[in-house]
């Protein structure tokens, strides 16, 4: 048995470390799509939603097959041939809205970040008051990097100007401070793999009632995606009746639900302190052994994604030598800053120690590349942050 393997510490950006508890929730042989087991599960879900996004009922929440992607492709569900959009991208996953977008019969304009920063809330105020967007995108976390947009304050600066406000919040929720509402932002969405701690397989999103008045039939959705479809499922199953659109995947649901429960268990509040904890432990310890971090402001840091700049090591090797320390990390895939970055992904049941133990894993493996750190500063400072 390689013990190594068996003990590896996951520190990824998603898929991240699973608890039993919620792995055993999708272990059952015989549940159909239609058993009260399964459409209790279902609708437990939606209502943790509810909770995780901290919205009322007046939104309306979705469970959809796919993930991330799935949950971003669905928001052409509220379009109409020729709408305008505009897509303010941080990054890879900000870049990913237009590449959706391009797709379809629609306008996009977008505004871009440099690698490690986000786009200044002036200059998408600027933008929306020349021209009337339907709707407008953000990247709550922009995973590529590490980066964190103010959401909150961006979306007060724009709101009055634009339709629909949609965040992507697949690197965010559940482990920063979210609330859809407070904030008016229409949708908010997200995937069950990162920091909710379930494995990957679903998409998640819940809608305002302003967004859910632009969902008509003549929207430009494909047919899987088109929330349309799915809203009869989910409004049925909140009833605590089933429904059939297309076939859900019933164990990842149960997983779902087990996760949100011990989400619901721990607190929001506490879960995005936990979160904080951790993010501070990292930084502390790579600033310690003398490093720098993609993000450029301690205002941009995240409390999901630590990007770390690299001098004289490759990514590659970091990855493949940290492995051997028992600790998976993941590569940097900002294109600008190709092969000079490493990530280290701190989301979903993180804790601490599992901080500590990274720095430790990390400033061997870059001092064997020959790397100029500091060993022992960076376990050090971490420590330090925690006492
Ligand atoms: C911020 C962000 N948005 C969207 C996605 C796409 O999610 P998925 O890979 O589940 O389709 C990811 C994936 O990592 C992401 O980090």
């Amino acid at each position: 048995m390689d013990l190594i393997k068996n003990k590896k510490l996951l520190m990824h950006v998603g898929p991240v470390d699973i608890y039993e508890e919620v792995l055993y929730a999708g272990l059952k042989n015989n549940v159909g799509f239609t058993s009260e087991e399964f459409v209790n599960a279902f609708r437990d879900s939606l209502k943790g939603l509810r909770y995780l996004f901290q919205v009322d009922d007046t939104y309306q929440p979705f469970i959809i097959p796919g993930g991330g992607t799935s949950a971003m492709e669905s928001v052409t569900s509220f379009l109409t041939k020729g709408d305008k959009i505009l897509v303010v991208s941080n990054g890879v996953f900000g870049d990913r809205w237009i590449n959706i977008f391009k797709k379809y019969p629609v306008e996009v304009d977008y505004l871009k970040a440099e690698a490690g920063d986000y786009v200044s809330i002036d200059s998408v105020k600027e933008k929306v008051k020349q021209k009337h967007y339907k709707l407008v995108t953000f990247t709550h976390v922009e995973t590529s990097t590490g980066v964190r947009h103010p959401i909150k304050d961006s979306v007060k600066e724009i709101k009055d100007y634009v339709d629909i406000v949609v965040v992507d919040g697949v690197s965010s929720v559940g482990a920063e401070e979210v609330k859809a509402e407070d904030w008016d932002v229409d949708i908010y969405l997200t995937a069950s793999q990162k920091a909710i701690g379930a494995p990957p397989g679903l998409g998640l999103l819940v809608v305002s009632e302003n967004a859910m008045k632009h969902l008509r039939e003549d929207n430009i959705a494909s047919y899987y995606l088109d929330l349309k479809n799915w809203l009869p499922v989910m409004r049925s199953m909140e009833e605590g009746k089933a429904a059939y659109f297309s076939t859900l995947p019933v164990h990842t649901v149960f997983m779902l639900n087990e996760a949100l429960k011990l989400i619901q268990d721990e607190g929001i509040e506490n879960r995005v302190k936990r979160h904080e904890k951790v993010a501070g432990t990292i930084r502390a310890g790579i600033e310690g052994m003398g490093l720098e971090i993609v993000a450029k402001r301690p205002d941009a840091y995240s409390n999901t994604v630590t990007g770390v700049m690299l001098r004289k090591a490759k990514a590659q090797d970091v990855l493949s030598e940290i492995i051997k320390e028992g600790v998976e990390i993941a590569p940097g895939v900002h294109p600008s800053l190709q092969g000079k970055y490493v990530r280290i992904g701190h989301m979903g049941w993180v804790t601490p120690n599992d901080a500590i133990i990274t720095i430790s894993a990390l400033e061997r493996t870059l001092k064997r590349l020959g790397e100029d750190v500091r060993v022992g500063e960076g376990v050090r400072a971490a420590q330090s942050y925690l006492t």
